[in-house]
């Protein structure tokens, strides 16, 4: 071996495994978002409506039962007891001036405009997952949004990466052979990837 193939191997060696370094930290960028919890610009509770008042989740995300979208909803179904209920004190007699946040959704409702909500779940574009197909299949909301109904702000539980997709429809499948079922969660690429 002369001096310039060494080089040139050591060249090879080298420029492999930073692309592989570069790889594996966008996969763990991408793939992971856990803990992430953006401020909203109404100071609106999980905890609250769907914990301490018991709401059903599908009463607000009507699509998750529906399509590939859970949704969210408008300011007039939050109107539907927010006519009426304008603090956390508003159920009491003789009380009646609006907290800021009512106050703040009450102008939302007014100028017409749909409230700025962030986005908190997001999966790369190239992935697709529907959310029907869960939810009529059982799996609870919980499994993979984690105990949103404790959240005072809902943060993104887990990482949702394609290693969780494919542990949870292997289990699953796995499950289904047992008792003598089909499979139906899929494994194949072109499923999520289109
Ligand atoms: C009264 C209506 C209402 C109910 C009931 C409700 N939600 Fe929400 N949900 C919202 C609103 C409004 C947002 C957007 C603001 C925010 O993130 O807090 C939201 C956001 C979310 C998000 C984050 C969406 C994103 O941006 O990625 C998840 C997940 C979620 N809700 C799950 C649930 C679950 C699970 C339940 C039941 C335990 C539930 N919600 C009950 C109104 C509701
Ligand atoms: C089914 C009725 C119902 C719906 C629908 C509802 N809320 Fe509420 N909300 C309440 C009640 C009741 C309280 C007061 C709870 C208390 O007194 O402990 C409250 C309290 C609040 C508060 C706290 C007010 C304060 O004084 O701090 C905010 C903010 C709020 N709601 C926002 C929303 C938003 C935004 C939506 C729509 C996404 C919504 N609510 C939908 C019943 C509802
Ligand atoms: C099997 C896992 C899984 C289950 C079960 C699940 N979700 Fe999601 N949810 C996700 C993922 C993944 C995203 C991000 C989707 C995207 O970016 O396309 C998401 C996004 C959301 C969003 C924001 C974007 C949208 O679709 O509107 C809301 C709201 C939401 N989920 C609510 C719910 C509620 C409520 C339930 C139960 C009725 C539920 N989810 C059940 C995985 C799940
Ligand atoms: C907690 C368990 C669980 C997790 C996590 C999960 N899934 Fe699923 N998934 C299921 C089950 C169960 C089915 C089969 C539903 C049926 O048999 O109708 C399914 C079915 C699907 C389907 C088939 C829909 C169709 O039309 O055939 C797609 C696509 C899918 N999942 C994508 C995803 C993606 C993408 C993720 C990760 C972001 C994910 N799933 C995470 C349980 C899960
Ligand atoms: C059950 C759903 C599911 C199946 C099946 C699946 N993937 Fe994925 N895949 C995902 C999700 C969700 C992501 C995004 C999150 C992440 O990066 O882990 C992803 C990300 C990826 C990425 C990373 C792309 C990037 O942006 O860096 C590649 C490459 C990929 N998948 C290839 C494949 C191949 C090849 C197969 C078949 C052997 C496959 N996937 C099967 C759900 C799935």
């Amino acid at each position: 071996m002369n001096v310039r193939t060494v080089l040139l191997a050591g060249a090879v060696a080298l420029l492999a495994s930073l692309t592989i370094f570069a790889l594996s930290v966008d996969l763990k960028l991408l793939g992971d978002n856990s803990g992430y919890k953006p401020a909203q610009p109404i100071a609106y509770s999980h905890a609250l409506h769907a914990g301490e008042l018991r709401m059903d989740c599908l009463f607000c995300h009507t699509g998750a039962e529906k399509g590939r979208h859970a949704g969210i909803p408008p300011a007039s179904t939050c109107m539907k007891c927010h006519e009426v209920v304008v603090n956390r004190a508003g159920t009491k007699p003789g009380v009646s001036d609006p907290s800021p946040e009512i106050a703040r959704l009450r102008q939302a409702v007014q100028s017409g405009q749909p409230i700025a909500w962030v986005r908190v779940h997001r999966l790369p574009a190239h992935v697709q997952f529907p959310h029907s197909r869960h939810v009529n299949a059982g799996v609870p909301c919980q499994a993979c949004h984690g105990e949103v109904q404790g959240m005072e702000r809902v943060e993104q539980a887990r990482p949702l990466n394609m290693g969780e997709c494919l542990a949870c429809h292997r289990a699953e499948n796995q499950k289904q052979q047992q008792a003598g079922r089909a499979p139906g969660a899929p494994t194949d690429c072109t499923a999520c990837h289109h």
